[in-house]
């Protein structure tokens, strides 16, 4: 076992190519690689035999927890009977057809299809073509540009990372392009002046959206994208009054409103979907993570009726429309899918993402809002993040280069339970399995607290 553990060290400082990491430093082995075995719950253990609980569920998507048997027998039963058939030229599978069902069932009110990919970042692209055919079949091409916010979270495509409000994924890659354009983020904890008030904040940022269109002129601007909560921006929730403020801005200007409903679809505030929960009324809304809980790769693009209608208009103007995966609707992720939604039926996760993390979120502020480095603890659902400063009164953040954030979150790791260094800003994210119980949330806060105490001892 020691050996072959070794082995794969090795191989993986040689051969692997890892996303978001940092190259030199694991290639040299300055980093260390963890092999991961296995899951169970909220646990995963690693080849050297090492658990944790995981309270970011892989990376916010392992949303019915690890090893659940119904879904892998659903992928095997479908891999034997049909591993792949296309959706072009309108074929489909039991498991493709039945899936989309089951999602517009879900969804908020006036969603009419499901158009599937396998990425988040492929179905924000997916969004951004619809978007462009949708005003070309409307006779105005120069209704193009897409509003996002700085601190959001789209993907890390050309277009996708453009969208992404964060310097890390736009550093030296020549991004963002046009015409993507970036407002206000609606992160009340860092807004400019600390006299306003919830509502006057949400205004601004309002007023800030609407002073952007303006300058661009409102005939350019074709769409409005956001997460209902900011997620990797540092899980931040919307201030009070926000997306009311918003969508009167994009509706007086006829501009198109997604919602990236990545992390936030299928339960994790509470709700089917983030967009109940704030009140939005979306025409696009990018699914994936929760989807299948990621024990298969799958994404969606739900289109609401009012944007289907054009896109029919569409094609019986100009024939079939030029978009298409290879694996879009891929069966065997499909019967993953279906096989995933009715755990969350069945074990009622959507109901106890809102009751466990409500008490999860008051313990982390019990223990650890007091503590003189800790700026704000928040969340909503089963999302928290817990914020450090340096000075609480000045609300004066550390200088990124003293990596506060990465040496909690591994303290937190020494302690057995793994949270995420969120990439901007010193921020401690979790966003646990949909599963988790009150005493698994314990165990996270006692770890949290400990962790916290660990790396501020000397200062
Ligand atoms: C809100 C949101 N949208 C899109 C994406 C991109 O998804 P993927 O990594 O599957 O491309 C993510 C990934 O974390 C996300 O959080």
């Amino acid at each position: 076992m020691l050996e072959r553990n070794n082995e794969l060290t090795a191989w993986d400082r040689d051969h692997f190519f890892h996303p978001s990491t940092h190259m030199g430093m694991h290639a040299r082995g300055e980093t260390p690689t963890r092999v991961i075995g296995s899951g169970e719950g909220v646990y995963i253990t690693d080849r050297n035999g090492r658990t944790s609980l995981d309270a970011f569920a892989g990376l916010y998507c392992v949303n019915v927890g690890y090893g659940r048997q119904k879904i892998a027998d659903a992928i095997a039963e479908q891999a034997r009977n049909l591993a792949y058939y296309h959706a072009y030229v309108g074929h489909g599978t039991e498991a493709s057809i039945t899936l989309s069902k089951m999602i517009i069932d879900r969804a908020p009110e006036g969603m009419s299809r499901v158009y599937f990919g396998l990425s988040g970042s492929d179905a924000n692209e997916t969004n951004i073509k619809l978007i462009w055919y949708y005003n070309n079949i409307l006779g105005r091409p120069e209704k193009k540009k897409i509003i996002s916010r700085w601190r959001g979270y789209h993907g890390s495509g050309v277009m996708t990372g453009s969208l992404t409000g964060l310097e890390l994924f736009h550093n030296a890659f020549d991004l963002p392009r046009v015409p993507i354009l970036h407002t206000e983020a609606p992160y009340y904890f860092r807004r400019p002046d600390r006299s306003m008030s919830e509502e006057q904040f949400s205004q601004y940022c309002a007023d800030k959206l609407e002073e952007l269109i303006v300058a661009e002129g409102p005939e350019t601007i074709a769409a409005f994208i956001g997460e209902p909560i900011l997620g990797t921006g540092g899980i931040v929730p919307p201030p009070k009054g926000y997306w009311e403020k918003i969508q009167a801005v994009l509706s007086k200007y006829d501009i198109l409103l997604v919602a990236d409903e990545v992390v936030t679809g299928f339960g994790r505030l509470g709700t089917m979907f983030g967009s109940d929960h704030y009140g939005m009324k979306p025409d696009l809304i990018t699914i994936a993570k929760g989807l299948t809980s990621a024990y298969a790769p799958l994404s969606g693009t739900i289109v609401s009726d009012r944007f289907w209608q054009v896109l029919v208009q569409g094609s019986d103007e100009l024939g079939a429309i030029g978009h298409g995966w290879t694996y879009s609707s891929h069966p065997i992720c499909a019967a993953a899918g279906i096989a995933n939604l009715e755990l969350i039926d069945e074990l009622g996760l959507v109901h106890n993402a809102g009751e466990t993390g409500a008490y999860f979120r008051s313990e982390l502020a019990r223990a650890v809002a007091d503590h003189k480095h800790v700026g704000e603890v928040r969340g909503d659902g089963l999302m928290a993040a817990v914020e450090f400063v340096e000075d609480k009164d000045d609300r004066k953040f550390f200088d990124a280069s003293q990596k506060i954030g990465p040496q909690i979150a591994a303290a937190l790791l020494e302690r057995g339970v793994i949270g995420r260094a969120m990439p901007q800003g010193d921020i401690l994210g979790f966003a646990p399995p949909l599963c988790l119980t009150r005493e698994e949330a314990d165990i996270v806060v006692k770890a949290t607290s400990e962790a916290i105490d660990s790396v501020f001892a000397n200062r």
